[in-house]
C-alpha cells in the first residue's frame, strides 16, 4: 500500500511530461550550457522544470500556453506580482536618468531613510545586490567588532546558497566557523555559550526554506539576552520575514537585534540586499574613520535597484498592506488545515502570516505526498514549489485564494482511496 503513493506519483509524473512538451525542450536546450540546464538549484524540480514566458498580476503562462495563479511568488521575493506599472515607471525613470552615474547618487540616501525609520535595529545601513551578500557582511562585521569568529546558525537555517544549514550543512557553504544548533532549543543555546567565544547569532525569525517554522519569542528573545550577556552580535536575518510588518518580525515581537539583513522584495523587483545595525557596528565600515574596513560592489548603490526600491517601499510595503496581506495567509493557513483535517488527508501546512509550507503527516513519504499534491494543483492552474512552499503576493484576491481551496478540495477528494490507504498502511 505504502507504494501507492510512489506509483501515484510515478503517474501525476508522466502526466506533466505529456503536458510540458516545450518545457522540456527548454530544458534539454538548456542542459548544453548549464549543468542540469539550471543557474539556481532551488528551481530543480523532476522530471524538469517549467518555463514561465511571462507573468501578469498573480498569473504566469508558461511556454507551452498555460496559465498559472502563481501562488510561488518567486519564493518570497515577487511581493508585488508580475507587471506593476509603478515599477516599470521608476525603474525606466532611472534608466533614463543615467545608470551607475560614477558617483554618489540622488536614490541611495532616500532608499536608505525609507529603510532605516522602519527597523529599531538599523541606525545605519549598507547595499548589497543580495541577500547572501548582505548575510555574508553582517557576519564579517560582526568578527570585526568582537574579534570574535565563531558563529551560532541553526538546523535547517537558510542564509543564502553559501549558508545552508539543512541536512549538516552544504559543501558549498562559506568556509566560516560556524557552530549549528537546534532551532528553538534554548538550552542548547545556553549551553554553546557556556563553552564557547560566540562572536554572532545569525538567526531567521522565521525559518523560511527550512520548512516555514516559526521561531517561539521565548527562544529569540533568550538569544538576545544570551548575545547581550556575553558581547556577541545577534543577527536577525529577516530577508523573508520583513514582510510580515512595516517594522519586520522584530516589531511584532519587540526585540531589537544588534543587526538586520533584508533583500528580496525591497529592492522592488531588481537584485537586492542589505544589511545594517547598531552605530557603533557599522562605523567599522565610515570610510573617515582610521582603520575602518571596505565595503566594495560596483552595484552597491546602482539607480535601477535604488529607484525600484523606493517606489516599491513608498507603493506596496505600506504598514497597512503588509498587515493586510499578513491576514490574508493567516487565513490562508487556518483553511488549508481545517481543509486537510476535514477530508483526513495527510498533509499539515506550517507558516506565519503569507509564508507558509505545506508539509505530508508520513515522514517516510513526506517528499513524495508533496511532490504529488503539487502535480495535481499544478495540473489544474495553481503553481507552487514542488517543496510545497507557498508565499502569497499583494495581487492575490480572495478570488485566488477561494479558486485555490477548490482545487485542493478536488484533487484530495480523487486521492482519497489513497489518502485512507496510506492512513490504514
Ligand atoms: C532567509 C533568507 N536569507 C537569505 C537569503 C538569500 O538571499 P539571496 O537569494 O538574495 O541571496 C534567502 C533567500 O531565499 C533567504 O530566504
Amino acid at each position: 500500500m505504502k507504494n501507492s503513493v510512489l506509483a501515484a506519483l510515478a503517474d501525476a509524473e508522466a502526466a506533466f511530461v505529456t503536458r510540458n512538451p516545450a518545457s522540456r525542450a527548454a530544458h534539454e536546450r538548456a542542459c548544453a550550457v548549464m549543468p542540469g540546464g539550471n543557474t539556481r538549484t532551488s528551481l530543480w524540480s523532476e522530471p524538469f522544470p517549467l518555463c514561465i514566458a511571462s507573468g501578469e498580476g498573480c498569473r504566469i503562462t508558461d511556454v507551452d500556453g498555460h496559465t498559472y495563479v502563481d501562488f510561488l511568488g518567486e519564493f518570497t521575493a515577487g511581493i508585488f506580482g508580475h507587471s506593476s506599472d509603478v515599477l516599470l515607471d521608476a525603474t525606466v525613470a532611472a534608466h533614463k536618468a543615467g545608470i551607475n552615474l560614477s558617483s554618489h547618487n540622488t536614490l541611495e540616501v532616500r532608499l536608505a531613510e525609507l529603510i532605516t525609520q522602519r527597523f529599531a535595529s538599523m541606525d545605519l545601513l549598507r547595499f548589497a545586490n543580495s541577500g547572501t551578500e548582505a548575510n555574508l557582511m553582517a557576519l564579517t562585521l560582526s568578527r570585526i567588532h568582537t574579534g570574535r569568529t565563531k558563529v551560532i546558525v541553526f538546523e535547517r537555517g537558510y542564509h543564502g546558497g553559501v549558508f545552508t544549514f539543512a541536512g549538516g550543512g552544504s559543501p558549498v557553504n562559506a568556509p566560516l566557523d560556524f557552530l549549528v544548533l537546534p532551532y528553538n532549543d534554548i538550552a542548547a543555546a545556553e549551553a554553546a555559550f557556556a563553552e564557547h567565544e560566540i562572536g554572532a547569532v545569525l538567526v531567521e525569525p522565521m525559518q523560511g526554506a527550512g520548512g516555514c517554522r516559526p521561531a517561539t519569542r521565548e527562544f529569540l528573545a533568550a538569544l538576545r539576552d544570551l548575545t547581550q550577556k556575553h558581547g556577541a552580535v545577534l543577527i536577525f536575518d529577516e530577508v523573508q520575514t520583513a514582510r510580515m510588518a512595516y517594522g519586520g518580525v522584530q516589531s511584532l515581537l519587540g526585540i531589537t537585534p544588534d543587526m538586520t539583513t533584508i533583500g528580496k522584495f525591497f529592492g522592488g523587483g531588481l537584485a537586492f540586499g542589505c544589511f545594517g545595525g547598531k552605530a557603533e557596528i557599522m562605523a567599522h565600515m565610515d570610510p573617515r574613520n582610521p582603520g575602518s574596513v571596505g565595503h566594495a560592489g560596483t552595484f552597491n548603490n546602482n539607480t535601477l535597484a535604488m529607484a525600484a526600491g523606493i517606489a516599491a517601499i513608498e507603493t506596496y510595503l505600506t504598514a497597512d498592506n503588509l498587515a493586510a496581506l499578513y491576514a490574508r495567509g493567516e487565513d490562508l493557513r487556518a483553511r488549508l488545515n481545517a481543509l486537510f483535517a476535514e477530508k483526513g488527508a495527510p498533509y499539515i501546512v506550517t507558516g506565519m502570516g503569507s509564508i507558509m509550507n505545506i508539509h505530508g503527516t508520513d515522514p517516510e513519504h513526506d517528499i513524495a505526498l508533496r511532490r504529488l499534491l503539487q502535480f495535481d494543483l499544478n495540473a489544474r492552474g495553481q503553481h507552487l514549489a514542488s517543496r510545497g512552499l507557498i508565499a502569497l503576493s499583494l495581487p492575490i484576491g480572495e478570488a485566488e485564494i477561494a479558486g485555490f481551496l477548490d482545487c485542493v478540495a478536488e484533487v484530495l477528494d480523487a486521492r482519497a482511496d489513497l489518502h485512507a490507504a496510506q492512513e490504514a498502511a
